[in-house]
């Protein structure tokens, strides 16, 4: 189905032609005087340029030729030269019902046949999540959603942070606690043993003590850094223990992240790269595109419009390791192979930047991605704490994710609690869903690239622009339309012309849902959609607190409203769920 803007804007090219006037010129957009009009054209006025006319002759030809139009209500030729229009009633809700009986609110799918990697995990192993992983999460998830409501068949990998230093920190931790194990044992032929040797808790304390070991300790930071090229060289025992942290690792984060409602198509890492490695690397040398560089094999990247200086891509250590930018190019190559992508998305923090244009750069020269295919980068900016520094535990340490969840459940329940007669089972549960919606809203509602503040305060408050305040308006609409029912109202689909500047104000704004949709997804701006849901509910409210709808004595005016309202939860259900939560039946 054709947005409304694209009805409009025809109806527009078609009376520019009339009037003898390009139709390049008819451009119709929102209007941004909504006190004068609902949309607007300013065509005429780069039309008098070309036509050597004035703006307002041109604009009065055009809306000669609307008068009468079935699409509006008023079209004016205003000076000097804009068209304000106004849409009619009519049209208007007959748009509202087409739109109310197709798939995905009419949403086009621009995406059939294309195929997206969206790439938003990143968590490390053996390292619990913590708000840095948030952000990836939430803002991936959404971008996810989108593309498949649009079409795209989507890919979404956690891209597990597995084949670094962290592995070969946890394998001589291992040792030196238990020097016993087969894994050490050079001579011993398998098969390893079954069960790990370790839980994630024990994972979660040795990590950080080796950690902290290797920089005290110049020797053990040796073996680490030998225990880690020895893993990736295919060592048996090294890889047996290394199998065993990754799924006791998985599983503790899959049970994290299916509690952010967030959820991957594949569980690759940095590990299944290494398969394609040698080959590139060869690939590479024989395309002459690696020199040396103090031992190590680099890609030279720098382009000569380049305002900055762009190091070279370093794809292989002294020592033959590789870094996370092989791996990274590696990925791409597998990829490339399993998935053909026309786009591969990275929703990383945006300090990473840097590598990801050298990545870029070097799959492009290397051919590692076809020409056509897009690499994207969407580098997120920081939650910082109400101090403006990058968020922090009271005691200045790192967020664990599950705390910072809790956090916000508990403040989201305390006001219920405050607010409401309702047990504390009740409100504990309830305080699950609205909890998620305070924590992802709070943070999709906020431009991806930007840094901001975490503030559980504000992100929990039911009025103002929160997760809460949407979850709230939704929670309204389904109880007037669950005593409409009870009270045995009639089934109603037919949503009639608006009878109110209010109502009207509710019924733009619903016809607006596709493409708002699309326009969030094409931007990869969640925000967008935020605003767009954020508009739909304020207009809502205002519309509700005018309006008696269960009172109304005429039946078919009443029907028309519970159509509507019908309508409107269906666009804030999909939009929600497109920001990645749910609203609950009560709250
Ligand atoms: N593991 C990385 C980190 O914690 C993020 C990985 C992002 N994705 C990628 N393909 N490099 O910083």
């Amino acid at each position: 189905m054709n947005t409304i803007l694209e009805q409009i804007t025809e109806a527009m090219e078609k009376a520019f032609e009339a009037s003898g006037y390009e139709t390049r010129f008819a451009k119709v957009t929102l209007s941004n005087r909504p006190d004068l009009c609902e949309y607007q054209c300013n065509g005429a006025m780069a039309a008098a340029k070309t036509y050597h006319k004035a703006p307002i002759q041109i604009a009065s030809a055009v809306a000669d030729q609307l008068q009468g139009n079935p699409l509006f209500a008023e079209v004016s030729a205003v000076n000097p030269g804009f068209l304000n229009l106004k849409l009619s009633e009519s049209f208007l809700a007959g748009y509202l019902n087409q739109m109310q009986g197709q798939e995905r609110l009419g949403c086009q799918p621009v995406g059939d046949g294309k195929t997206v990697v969206i790439d938003y995990g990143g968590p490390n192993v053996a390292k619990p999540l913590h708000v840095g992983h948030l952000r990836a999460a939430i803002i991936g998830e959404s971008l996810k959603r989108l593309y498949r409501y649009n079409g795209y068949t989507v890919i979404g990998d956690v891209h597990l942070g597995d084949w670094g230093l962290q592995m070969g920190l946890i394998i001589e931790e291992t040792r030196r606690r238990h020097p016993e194990l087969p894994y050490f044992d050079e001579s011993f032929s398998g098969p390893y043993p079954q069960d790990p040797p370790f839980t994630i808790s024990d994972l979660e304390e040795i990590y950080p003590t080796a950690s902290a070991r290797s920089k005290e300790d110049p020797e053990f930071a040796q073996a680490a850094h030998n225990a880690t090229v020895r893993l990736q060289q295919g060592q048996p025992g090294y890889q047996a223990l290394f199998r065993h942290i990754l799924s006791v690792s998985i599983a503790d984060l899959k049970k994290n992240y299916a509690r952010l409602q967030v959820s991957f198509d594949v569980w690759k890492g940095e590990s299944d790269a290494q398969p394609y490695i040698p080959a590139m690397i060869q690939s590479m040398k024989d395309q002459g595109l690696l020199h040396e560089s103090q031992g190590a094999l680099v890609v030279d990247v720098q382009e000569e419009t380049d305002t900055k200086e762009i190091p070279p891509c370093i794809v292989q250590k002294s020592d033959g390791a590789s870094l996370y930018a092989t791996t990274d190019l590696a990925t791409l190559v597998e990829r490339e192979k399993l998935y053909h992508p026309d786009e591969v998305l990275y929703v990383v923090d945006k300090r990473q930047s840097l590598h990801f244009t050298q990545v870029f750069r070097t799959a492009r020269k290397a051919g590692i991605i076809r020409p056509e295919t897009k690499l994207t980068f969407l580098g997120f900016g920081t939650m910082n704490g109400k101090d403006g520094k990058p968020f922090k535990t009271r005691e200045g340490g790192v967020m664990r994710l599950e705390h910072l969840i809790s956090d916000i459940n508990q403040a989201v329940c305390q006001r219920i609690l405050e607010n409401r007669e309702i047990s504390q089972e009740e409100a504990e549960a309830i305080s699950q869903v609205i909890g998620l919606a305070a924590l992802k809203y709070g943070d999709l509602s906020n431009q991806a690239t930007k840094d901001y503040v975490f503030d559980v305060e504000r992100f929990t408050s039911f009025e103002g622009n929160t997760g809460p305040y949407i979850l709230y308006t939704m929670v309204r609409i389904k109880s007037i339309l669950a005593r409409y029912q009870a009270e045995g109202g009639a089934e109603s689909h037919t949503l009639r012309e608006a009878q109110s500047p209010s109502e009207k104000d509710l019924q733009l704004l619903l016809a607006r849902a596709n493409d708002s949709i699309a326009a969030a997804c094409a931007e990869q701006a969640p925000h967008r959609l935020c605003q767009y849901v954020y508009e739909v509910s304020n207009a809502f409210n205002k519309f509700y607190h005018e309006t008696k709808i269960l009172g109304e004595e005429d039946a078919a005016r009443q029907q028309g409203w519970i159509a509507l309202l019908g309508l409107a939860l269906k666009v804030l259900e999909d939009c929600i769920d497109l920001l990645g939560f749910q609203a609950p039946d009560k709250m």
